[in-house]
């Protein structure tokens, strides 16, 4: 969590930097700060709320062009939001400057150290405990700034990506990174910084993504100087080609980015499909996947590593995997798997799920995977993500840029991803029909003019949305594949509508949570066409006799479901197996309009962030 940005060069970095701030603030947005350097002062301003409020306040103050500067948006970790525990943080003598995304976890030992040497710290956070032991180091040891980092970064325990300057060094930003994000953009003459390559996509194409243990001396004039934070060793810069624009990580007339995302899923599924699925020749091609077939279909398990709504496409894919290709699944909370000791052998497949590809559980988990000899699987949204290359091999979702903290496009376009590997499993090891395989191909290639079709519904939803927006609890249900929409409905309406929600396989209820239902409690239930759907209308039954309120998802023409619930909200016919890639739709909706007329931010949720990189 947190967004850092970067900028060196010869143009004025307040508005880069405080842009660069405003599109990260996805990562976090309790508080924001930036520090500016005209290579005679330091200007620095920081405030408690978002980029909107910094900006208020910094104009207050009078900005001089400046060629350096840094900007934070922050998640707090250590010492709650307010203007001082904002970051960027100087060090005591007022030289150093920094900013930090990440946790230095043996902060607390160090800091006792360090007023001991009389040191004197403002704030309550682990950043400026930082900033001071480099400081300490520089002066006493007399070593160069980027000397002073190495030492220092060799000495705490936890993840950083940072950059600094020093008042003495008008010319030098220094960065780094372990667990955190970094990339460096590379410009004529100019540099730029940032958590990812959003701030600086329209003046450069061209970035370098720093892997775990590397800093950089960034020097106006010179090349980036990436060096090993372990031994000092020199690393040579790989300059990456973006393909990013700018288009995509602006809201394009929408009024939020969810929105947006919600209604970019017919176009960004076939993105996902497009080149891989060709349903007229019968043909499912996955480069990451082609090389690794044999490994799939000889492991003994899959396991599913993810967190949130990349968990619950972890579970339809278990459906889905051991529907088709018959190979045993389990799906894991990453948080979970990487704690318990896990019984792991080298005949088991992972697939570790993110958009991200920054969350830190789910690395973790990768990474023990790893060490005990599985070969791990990735499934990313976000190119050259920690996790896509934290991974043995895998496939992009191409969902693009996810902006809104509440996962849309992600999980339609995972599920999607994880259908075409099922079937393609299933395909080699026979463990499908010809006539099933090939069905499944062609509804899938429909399935973003299904999506399109649920979206049409939009208006529907927003008036079952007026009628329930005061309630304070919701349940969810759904039946086997529909179990985990479910729980993912249950989800997106609690963490942007902050009503309480809970998802259930809808045969469950009888087990405890039927004791909820009232004439107060809404229940959306997903009822669509499938093997289950006679005994999910008797659970519809259940709850009518219990007078609770139905909104239930059906398919398009269904008159049984329609005849006993309140309300409906109508997908078009889809295939059972491909069905949570429609249901989910109005689910999505209608959380997006309850959480709007209850006067949310849609896109920034209390307490939540869109990269989770601490655990
Ligand atoms: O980037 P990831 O897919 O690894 O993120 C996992 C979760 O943090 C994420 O899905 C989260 O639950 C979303 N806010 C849900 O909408």
């Amino acid at each position: 969590m947190c967004g850092i940005v970067g900028y060196i060069g010869n143009r004025d970095a307040y508005p880069i930097v405080l842009n660069g701030l405003k599109r990260l603030e996805y990562r976090g947005y309790d508080s924001a700060g930036i520090a500016l350097y005209d290579g005679t002062k330091i200007q620095l301003c920081k405030t408690k709320g978002k980029v909107a409020d910094l900006e208020e306040k910094f104009s207050r103050q009078m900005a001089t062009k400046c060629k350096i500067g840094i900007g934070h948006t922050r998640w707090a970790t250590h010492g709650v939001p307010n203007d001082i525990n904002s970051h960027p943080h100087y060090s005591n003598s007022g030289d150093l400057v920094i900013i930090h995304n990440g946790i230095i976890e043996n902060y607390a030992s160090i800091k006792k150290e360090l007023i001991n040497r009389g040191y004197t710290f403002y704030s309550d956070t682990d950043t400026e405990v930082l900033v001071n032991l480099i400081e300490d180091i520089k002066i006493n040891q007399k070593v160069k700034l980027g000397q002073a980092v190495q030492i220092a970064l060799n000495e705490v325990v936890g993840a950083y990506a940072i950059a600094l300057f020093d008042k003495n060094k008008p010319d030098e930003i220094v960065v780094a990174k372990l667990g955190s994000p970094l990339a460096i953009g590379i410009g004529e003459d100019e540099f730029f910084v940032a958590s990812d390559a959003t701030p600086f996509i329209e003046f450069t194409k061209n970035a370098i993504y720093l892997e775990d243990e590397e800093m950089a001396i960034i020097r106006l004039g010179k090349d980036v100087n990436i060096r090993k934070v372990k031994d000092d060793s020199s690393v040579a810069p790989y300059i990456q080609k973006l393909k990013l624009n700018l288009e995509q990580i602006e809201k394009g007339g929408y009024d939020y980015f969810m929105l947006k995302e919600i209604y970019e899923q017919p176009s960004v599924i076939k993105d996902t499909y497009r080149g891989r699925l060709l349903a007229d020749k019968g043909i499912i091609k996955l480069g990451g996947l082609e090389n690794h077939i044999e490994k799939f279909t000889n492991a003994d398990r899959i396991i599913i590593v993810a967190c949130g709504t990349s968990w619950h496409a972890g579970l339809v894919a278990e459906y889905i995997f051991e529907d088709w290709a018959r190979i045993p699944v389990e799906v894991e909370y990453a948080s979970e798997f990487r704690y318990r000791n896990p019984v792991i052998t080298d005949k088991d497949i992972i697939i570790a799920i993110s958009q991200s590809g920054e969350t830190a559980d789910t690395l973790a988990a990768i990474k023990l995977a790893k060490e005990k000899g599985a070969f791990v699987y990735g499934i990313c949204n976000v190119v050259g993500s920690t996790i896509s290359r934290a991974t043995d091999s895998g496939t992009y979702t191409h969902a693009g840029p996810e902006i809104g903290v509440a996962s849309t496009k992600a999980f339609t376009t995972q599920i999607t991803v994880l259908t075409m590997i099922a079937l393609k499993l299933a395909k080699v090891k026979g463990t499908i029909s010809q006539s099933n395989y090939r069905l499944h191909l062609r509804e899938l290639e429909l399935i973003p003019s299904n999506v399109e079709m649920a979206l049409q519904k939009n208006n529907d939803i927003e008036e079952i949305a007026k009628l329930f927006k005061d309630a304070t609890n919701f349940l969810y249900l759904g039946r086997g594949y529909n179990f985990p929409v479910a729980l993912e409905g249950a989800l997106k309406l609690k963490e942007i509508s902050y009503i309480h929600a809970e998802g259930y396989p809808a045969a469950e209820m009888k087990h405890g949570p039927i004791a909820l239902i009232d004439e107060q409690m809404p229940i959306v239930v997903i009822a669509v066409n499938s093997n289950h759907y006679d005994k999910v209308v008797s659970n519809i039954q259940e709850i009518k006799s219990r007078k609770g309120k139905i909104i239930a998802v059906v398919t398009e023409g269904d008159t049984v479901v329609k005849e006993l619930a309140d309300y409906i909200m109508e997908v078009p016919n889809t295939p059972e197996t491909l069905s949570p890639l429609v249901t989910t739709i109005p689910l999505q909706l209608l959380s997006y309009h309850i959480a709007l007329m209850l006067g949310r931010n849609v896109d920034q949720p209390r307490n939540l962030a869109k990269a989770v990189t601490v655990e």
